[in-house]
């Protein structure tokens, strides 16, 4: 039995104000530091609780579907390195990038520099190269092909909306029928819910026909993504099947907000092809924001 943890939309931070001399001082990398001390020491925060959790069932696997950061900027590119690397190890976590990290003009290309090791398909280079196109990509991973796709490349600045582009979908067409020749469990993971009326019209993303039909075509098992920090289960009908297509709250999300309380989906995959099957567990923040329980237990194929 294979076991995968999905997480979404981490959001790390409020970072506190620097002063450009504080900036131009080089201190970075301390700052960096005491960052994330200060996050582990005073605060038993949400998204502290939600990782230590995860760490206890031993997951196969970790994906996360975006919106790691808030504004993009540099600090926070790196902080959020630092945050990925204390969480888990890159061949053992699977990113895609969401709106807010590619926030302002350049940011995603240095956002993807700097968390590459977690975008990094098991063919792409083993260094950044900005030529490379990064998505789709596709990790292999026992019986389970992850397969990164980005709503993120293409949208304005500060704009919430995702794309997904005509490339992209020829690309996880191809990935997706590869992996099903394998034999593999296809995950898709995405940032932005490719399910129409799922998110506002102005935080929507384009291409959600070209999505589904990228589904139907290539075949896939499960969609995962964040963006609307709500914990849902959708269906896509594809040919013949339906195709379970899974959100989550965003994992650092105190309790008592309108949005509910950070969460996580713990998966368990078993079986073959054509006989899968596929549980889930989905884990909460308790009310009182001092423990994690089983919110919701659902079996998605099988
Ligand atoms: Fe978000
Ligand atoms: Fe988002």
């Amino acid at each position: 039995m294979f076991k995968l943890a999905h997480i979404s939309d981490i959001h790390l931070g409020p970072l506190p104000q620097l002063t450009f001399r504080e900036l131009a001082s080089k201190r970075i990398t301390g700052y960096v530091n005491w960052h994330r001390n200060r996050r582990k020491h005073l605060f038993a925060n949400a998204l502290d609780l939600i990782v230590d959790d995860i760490g206890r069932h031993e997951p196969d696997h970790l994906a996360i579907t975006g919106d790691l950061v808030n504004l993009a900027s540099g600090i926070e590119l790196r902080t959020a390195a630092q945050w990925l690397k204390d969480t888990g190890g890159p061949l053992d976590t699977s990113l895609v990038p969401g709106n807010h990290d590619a926030y302002v003009p350049g940011a995603h290309d240095k956002a993807m520099a700097a968390w590459y090791d977690y975008v990094r398909g098991d063919d792409d280079p083993a260094i950044f190269d900005l030529k490379h196109k990064l998505f789709p990509y596709i990790r292999r991973r026992g019986p389970v092909a992850l397969i990164g796709c980005s709503t993120s490349q293409a949208t304005p600045p500060f704009s919430a909306g995702g794309y997904f582009s005509a490339r992209q979908a020829r690309e996880t067409v191809e990935l997706l029928k590869k992996a099903g020749d394998e034999g593999l469990f296809r995950v898709v993971m995405i940032h932005h819910p490719p399910i129409r009326g799922a998110a506002p019209s102005h935080k929507r993303m384009m291409g959600i026909r070209r999505f589904a039909a990228t589904m139907s075509t290539g075949g896939a098992e499960l969609v995962l993504h964040g963006h609307t920090h709500l914990n849902t289960i959708n269906w896509l009908q594809t040919h013949g099947r339906a195709l379970p297509v899974v959100g989550i709250a965003s994992a650092s999300q105190a309790p008592g907000a309108t949005k509910p309380a950070a969460a996580y989906n713990l998966f368990s995959i078993s079986g073959g092809p054509g006989k899968w099957h596929l549980g889930l567990e989905r884990h909460a923040l308790t009310p009182a924001g001092t423990a994690i329980t089983i919110a919701h237990r659902q079996v998605l194929m099988g």
